[in-house]
Order: C-alpha cells, then structure tokens, then sequence
C-alpha cells in the first residue's frame, strides 16, 4: 500500500498575492514575520510585501539576515524576532534560503536544542512535537520549490553540513505564485534557479519506485521549462513565461517527494564547502550524471525514461543527440558556465565533495546505486 500527496493550496497568477493576503487575514491571524533575504530587501521587496500587509490590516515585521547557503544562526535570529515581535504566523519571500529559514524558525521557535537535533536523516523529526505556525510561501524566483515542500535545508552548526529538516506541518499553507514578483531576477540566477527546477524533475521522473502521478507531473515540468526558460533568460519582462516558471518549479518539487538523486548529493557539498549556488552546481554536475547513467548497464524502463526525456529536448529545443549532451548544450545556451574549475573548484577538492555527497540522502533514490567512486568518477568528469 502506498499514499501519494499533492496537497499544497496553490493561487497562481496575477492578484494571486492579495488574494492570499486576504485568506491570511480571513484565518484570523494578524502578525506575519515576513523572511527575505538582504538582495530582496534592497530591492525594496521586503517593504513593498510589508506594505500590501498593511492593506490588508496585517502588522508585520520584516526579517532578511539570511545567507544564500542559510546557516543555523540566520534561524536562531529570526526565531528571536519572532517572538519579540509576537509574530502568529510566517510569510517567506524569496528564493530557497529564504523559504527554508522561515519554516525552520517556527521550528526554533517552539522547540529547543541545537538544529542538528533535527536533522531528517537521522530520524530527527520525532523531536518536532510542538505545534507549528502557519507558512505562507511566496517565491520570487522559480527553482526551488520549497513553497510545495515540507523540508527546510540549513547548513547546521555541529557538523557543518547542509541538513534537511522535515516535518509534514512544515508545508506551506498557501503558496502564493504571483509571475510579476519574479521580474527583478537578473538572467544568471533565472538560469541556475531554472535549471534547479528541472533537475529536480527529471531526478524525480528517473527514481526508483512506483509513482506514476509524480512521472507525469515530473514530465510536464521538463516541457514547460524547455518550453520558457531561455524566453525568460532572454526577456526576464515576459509574464507569461515567468508564471509558467513558476508553475514548472512548483510541480518539480511536487514531483521530487519520489526522490531526487545523485546530482543533488554533488551540489549540496559545492555549496556547504565551496560557496556555489544552488541551481548553477546542479546545472554543472547534471550533464556528467546524465552520462554516467547513459554508461552505466540499465532495465529496460531505464533506458525509456531516459529516451523519453530525449524526445522532450528533441520537440523543444530540436536537440537530437544523446541525453548528456543535449542537457550540456542547453545549459550553455542559457549563459550557464559549464565545469566547475570556472566557479573556483579543483581537483584537490573532489575528495572531500565525494566524501560528503556519499553522507548525503539524496542519492539513495538515484536510478542506480552509487558509491563514492562514482562520485569521484563524475566530479572529475564535470571539471
Ligand atoms: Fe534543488
């Protein structure tokens, strides 16, 4: 017996925000802490999103001390505000950081001992007992889609490495998907955050298991960000395409609770270890794992899934070679650097990244097992 999930509440489109403003009021609550990051703040968003509040007599306070890779003292902070400020509920603005620092603080809030007590991989969500506030998600980037998930990821202080904390009542109970609030993201983070979106659906649609429901999913996502991602590169002004943007990232991670795999094990120590952003290590890493697969021995359903994700850049980008390929193509187009001796990686580094890949959870759903000779394999064929 299995259960399958997609439960997020999703307003999608223009008015989406104060139409979700309104059901924050209608649910009684009156003091958001609203949680951003600095790059937003100075954009005037975190003031803007402060003011629409206010329409709608909600008292918020503004909070934006929050690193792009967001370590365990940005939650520690905010918790702090929270309470001084006797906040009811959280409003995250932003992209990934921002989303998992403010679903983390209800967590800090309400509950003591350091984060790493949390930490999902080792059955830490049995400690998160008391009951949490409602979040309301509201991206301004389309990758993470952290607004449909129920996992906060924080760089946590005992050991240094990017953890997820989860828990069901961290889900998002509104995400709000307003396209004009992404305009303001410059074309290289709308590649990276673009391509973060995509891979987290074709690692969903290559994981192991039975999930025809986030197959689907997963797939229509891979066609919608072929389909405008680069038009949203080349004109960050097109609403429509950043609405379907936002959409695509929002169905990748509705996709990904099958499993992501082991592009995301290799990005999550590009970041903790060097500083790379998110989207753009995964968008360097997913050629050479593509490949790895495509020389690897697979089942037949193997080999399907990875022509059907072909014949996705073949209608969209008429992109007709092997996989791996197509994928590298692609991601150049988009402005995206490939090799990570360009972002300030060597080779001496690649032991310490696959040590620390091979610890994180991610791969355990990757198509086919990997070991950390496989990870040393790809670091040093994606250099
Ligand atoms: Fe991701």
């Amino acid at each position: 017996m299995v259960q399958y999930n997609f439960p997020t509440t999703i307003l999608f489109g223009e008015g989406s925000l104060s139409e979700g403003l309104r059901r924050i009021k209608k649910m009684g609550l009156h003091r958001p802490l609203i949680v951003t990051d600095e790059t937003l703040l100075k954009l005037g968003m975190g003031d803007f999103l402060k003011k629409e509040c206010e329409q709608h007599q909600l008292v918020a306070t503004v909070f934006s001390d929050v690193h792009p890779n967001p370590i365990e003292e940005d939650v520690i902070l905010g918790a702090k505000l929270y309470s001084q400020e006797r906040c009811d509920c959280v409003i995250a603005l932003g992209g990934g950081a921002p989303m998992d620092v403010a679903k983390v603080i209800l967590i800090a809030a309400t509950h003591e001992g350091p984060l790493s007590k949390f930490d999902d991989a080792k059955g830490g969500d049995k400690y998160i007992v008391n009951p949490l506030a409602p979040i309301f998600a509201v991206p301004t980037t389309a990758g993470t889609g952290s607004e449909v998930g129920r996992a906060g990821v924080i760089i946590v202080k005992d050991t240094g490495l990017k953890t997820v904390i989860f828990h069901p009542t961290l889900l998002p109970t509104l995400a709000i998907l307003e396209p004009s609030l992404t305009v303001n993201l410059p074309a290289h983070m709308t590649a990276a955050t673009g391509v973060d979106a995509f891979t987290h659906a074709i690692e969903a649609y290559f994981a192991p298991g039975f999930h025809p429901m986030a197959d689907g999913i997963a797939l229509e996502a891979m066609d919608l960000v072929l389909k405008n991602l680069s038009l949203v590169v080349e004109d960050g002004k097109n609403l429509e395409a950043r609405g379907k943007m936002l959409l695509a990232a929002s169905m990748g991670a509705t996709a990904f609770q099958k499993g992501l795999g082991m592009v995301h094990s290799m990005a999550h120590p590009l970041s903790s270890e060097c500083g790379l952003h998110h989207g753009l290590a995964n968008a360097v890493c997913l050629p050479g794992c593509v490949e790895f697969l495509e020389n690897s021995t697979l089942t037949t359903d193997q080999k399907i899934r990875l022509l059907k994700v072909s014949s996705l850049f073949e209608s969209n980008v008429l992109d007709k070679g092997k996989l791996s390929q197509s994928i590298r193509n692609w991601t150049e187009s988009l402005g995206i650097k490939i090799g990570l001796s360009n972002h300030g990686v060597s080779k001496e580094n690649i032991e310490v990244l696959s040590d620390k890949a091979v610890l994180d959870g991610c791969h355990q759903t990757n198509m086919i097992p990997v070991n950390k000779g496989d990870f040393v394999q790809v670091f040093n064929s994606v250099m």
